[in-house]
């Protein structure tokens, strides 16, 4: 008989955890039953899933005994309560947040690019940051055809990347804004709306963002730590999607069209570049979608070996619960739902 797990979704009331409670009813995958846990505050919530209706717990330590894997989406700091409580009752962890990442002993897994760094886990497993998860995906063929020298990012990331509560200041401002009403920012330390800001996560001693740091570091642990790059991350007023300019170094050279049928013929990717046509990946297109969208692949003149593109993928989706989702995918088919 197929064997089956008892799942948990914890922050299954935030944004990532809803995405992940609507991508696991409609997955294939042989759940058994589905815990949905929140703060206590949330706790006694009802939500349906799979047309049964589930009553939110609260996320204690005693709740994740006899529970199998453990999707978390509830912030780092609940992650670095939980997650050790979690794998102590035997439950293996996939979690969503920064706090385990950059930890050697945890893998850090874009299914696509590295699946076999879970054969070692030891109960956690790491989901990477949204702007990294979709930059590899698109860079991993790249690499293993041409290596991949140097990497430049710029990003324009969707506020639904700072929580519910992103989106729900972008749509305030805008209104107070269509309303010549003064505009109040809570989220972000100045207006998002019809606006622009050089600025996520805190800044470090080395002039960078926690945001920048973060891919710089996750592509040397994921991809390949030889690989050069550098990163500028900005917040844009777009709910969802994350856009991404990359400029990529090769050590061997190319041809533009021999990268066009790579990325087309590539798993987890959609190439839409016709640009005589205005066909080109939009953030406001590929949100609900679980792909990562790449077009406007020319070559950069202005360097021997290099491109440019443009990379837009769902945040919520590929970037946090779909990610994780296929970990989990990845997990059962390698018998690998075990703590040791
Ligand atoms: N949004 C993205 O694009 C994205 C992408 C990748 C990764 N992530 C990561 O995923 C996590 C969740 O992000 P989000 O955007 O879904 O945030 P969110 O909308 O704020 O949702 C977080 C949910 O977790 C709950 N929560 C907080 N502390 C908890 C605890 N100790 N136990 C159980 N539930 C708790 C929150 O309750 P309250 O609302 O009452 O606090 C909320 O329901 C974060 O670690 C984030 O960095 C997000």
């Amino acid at each position: 008989m197929m064997k089956t797990y008892a799942f948990a979704v914890v922050g299954a009331l935030g944004n990532v955890g809803t995405e992940m409670r609507g991508i696991l009813e409609k997955s294939d995958l042989p759940i058994e039953k589905l815990v949905l846990m929140d703060v206590a505050g949330n706790a006694g919530k009802k939500v349906s899933w799979r047309d049964q209706e589930h009553t939110v717990v609260e996320s204690k330590p005693e709740a994740f005994s006899g529970l199998d894997i453990a999707i978390m989406s509830a912030g780092a700091e609940a992650s670095l309560q939980l997650s050790p409580e979690a794998v102590k009752r035997g439950c293996v962890v996939i979690d969503n947040s920064s706090a385990f990442r950059m930890a050697p002993e945890h893998p850090l897994v874009v299914p696509e690019v590295n699946a076999d760094a879970l054969a070692d886990h030891q109960g956690i497993i790491a989901n990477p940051n949204c702007s990294t998860i979709q930059m590899l995906v698109a860079l991993k063929p790249i690499h293993d055809k041409f290596r991949v020298k140097r990497v430049v990012v710029s990003t324009y990331q969707a506020v639904s990347g700072s929580g519910q509560g992103g989106v729900d200041e972008l749509l305030k401002q805008t209104l107070a804004c269509t309303k010549g009403e003064k505009m109040q920012s809570s989220v972000y330390p100045h207006q998002i709306a019809f606006n622009v800001l050089p600025h996520i996560d805190t800044f470090q001693e080395n002039g960078y963002s926690g945001e920048e740091m973060k891919m710089i570091n996750e592509t040397a642990k994921i991809l390949d730590p030889n690989i050069r790059i550098t990163s500028t991350t900005v917040r844009v007023p777009v709910a969802t999607g994350h856009s991404e300019s990359l400029n990529i170094e090769t050590e061997k050279p190319f041809e533009v069209d021999q990268i066009k049928k790579l990325m087309a013929e590539s798993p987890g990717i959609v190439l839409e570049d016709e640009p005589d046509k205005n066909i080109y990946p939009l953030a406001v297109k590929t949100a609900g979608k679980d792909a990562v969208y790449v077009g406007r692949i020319r070559r950069d003149f202005s360097t021997e070996n290099a491109i440019n593109m443009w990379c837009v993928s769902d945040n919520l989706r590929k970037g946090a619960a779909l990610n994780t989702v296929q970990i989990a995918r990845e997990l059962i088919n390698r018998d690998l739902v075990r703590v040791e």
